[in-house]
């Protein structure tokens, strides 16, 4: 029987431009520019230039607010307030793709127009679930994407401080190659379907926790382990018990993922709960010891989704907001992907092995 590889390490399903991601060293490159550099002296918006158009914009770039209009607020109307907040974003792009009447092939300008819609979903569900109105956009006028994303939370401009610190994270989560969920958007792109709707999986495939569901596990974690006294026991417990440690392992990185470094800077430089970042740069160290020891043979550090859960609970995000700023983030990168496999690609269809009964008559 011919080999298979359900997860498809290693396979090359595409050619791109967009990033390298490069496990050994530990790299990650945008476009040829390294993360650190692009988190400590770049922003968001003019990454999201980068990412679509392949060149670093001569001036900072900065997308136009959006507002939610009525098909979009409809559709958040529509849901339960305890509907999970990345549903109520699918939800949303699935709406705006309905009606704004998208091309084929899609565009730049689509996807520029939905990478700004994004954090107003996300903040329009947010309040709406709350029984607050979403707020006018163009209270955050001079705000970048991220920013506007706390101010469509709370219906307020945010410190600088905060605002730096997720555009930073924003910058980080932006783009990472042939993840499970831009792999989905490409592949809903290969069959020439449009550009909301390759979003709409890859939020899906985001969704899980083997993904983009981890930063509130992280969150959780920190708590129950609750002091670094106690780190030893409760680590050692939840590894007998089988389960992983939020937080820790990639699929490519066999070192340091280079996005943890860069937010650990930023978690470090953000003025919130001192107590907290010392909790987990303690844990940290300890979860990285016992890992060793608990798989000798595989190299499982600290990941993206770690000191990601610090900066947002230093910025004030809830953390059920946790994955849904994520995607808001992503979504740049998921639009690079769809503009690229809609002008290179072909279509996207693996085999399986069949491995079910022989041909065999019906029980009539
Ligand atoms: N804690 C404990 N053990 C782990 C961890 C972990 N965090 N990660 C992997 N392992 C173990 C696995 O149990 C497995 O052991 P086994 O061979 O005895 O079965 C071995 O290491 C290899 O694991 P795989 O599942 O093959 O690794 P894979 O490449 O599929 O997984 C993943 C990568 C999903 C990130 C994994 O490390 C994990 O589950 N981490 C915890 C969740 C997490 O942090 N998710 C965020 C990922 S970052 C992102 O996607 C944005």
């Amino acid at each position: 029987m011919a080999d298979v590889n359900p997860g498809l390490e290693g396979v090359l399903a595409a050619e791109t431009t967009i990033s390298l991601v490069d496990g050994s060293a530990g790299r990650l490159l945008y476009r040829g520019y390294e993360i650190g550099d692009l988190a400590s002296h770049g922003t968001f918006d003019s990454v999201t230039a980068l990412l679509l158009e392949g060149e670093w914009p001569a001036a900072p770039a900065s997308l136009p607010p959006a507002a939610l209009d009525e098909p979009v607020l409809a559709a958040l109307h529509g849901l339960p307030p305890a509907a999970a907040p990345l549903d109520a974003l699918r939800s949303g792009v699935s709406a705006w793709g309905a009606a704004r009447g998208l091309d084929r092939p899609p565009t730049p300008d689509e996807a520029r127009e939905l990478i700004a819609l994004a954090p107003a979903i996300v903040g329009g569900f947010a309040r709406l679930r709350n029984g607050d109105d979403p707020v006018d956009p163009a209270g955050a006028d001079g705000l970048g994407v991220a920013g506007r994303l706390l101010h469509a939370i709370t219906g307020e401009v945010p410190e600088a401080s905060r605002e730096r610190a997720l555009d930073a994270y924003f910058v980080c989560c932006a783009e990472h190659g042939l993840n499970a969920s831009t792999f989905t958007a490409r592949v809903v792109t290969s069959t020439q379907s449009d550009l909301a709707s390759a979003v709409c999986g890859a939020i899906g495939a985001l969704k899980g926790p083997l993904h983009g569901g981890a930063p509130s596990g992280v969150r959780d974690q920190l708590t129950q382990i609750g002091s670094v006294e106690h780190a030893e026991r409760w680590i050692r417990e939840a590894l007998g018990r089988g389960e992983r440690l939020m937080g820790f392992g990639h699929r490519i990185y066999r070192t340091t993922d280079p996005r943890a470094e860069a937010l650990r800077r930023v978690a470090e430089g953000l003025a919130g709960d001192e107590a907290w970042l010392k909790l987990a740069i303690d844990v940290e160290d300890v979860a990285l010891r016992l890992l060793a020891e608990h798989k000798p043979n595989r190299v499982l550090k600290t990941n993206v989704e770690y000191y990601a859960s610090v900066v947002l609970d230093g910025v004030g995000l809830p953390p059920d907001l946790y994955t849904p700023a994520f995607a808001v983030a992503r979504t740049a990168g998921w639009c690079a992907h769809v503009l690229e496999q809609a002008e290179h690609g072909r279509l996207i269809r693996p085999d399986a092995a069949y491995v079910g009964p022989a041909m065999r008559p019906l029980p009539l």
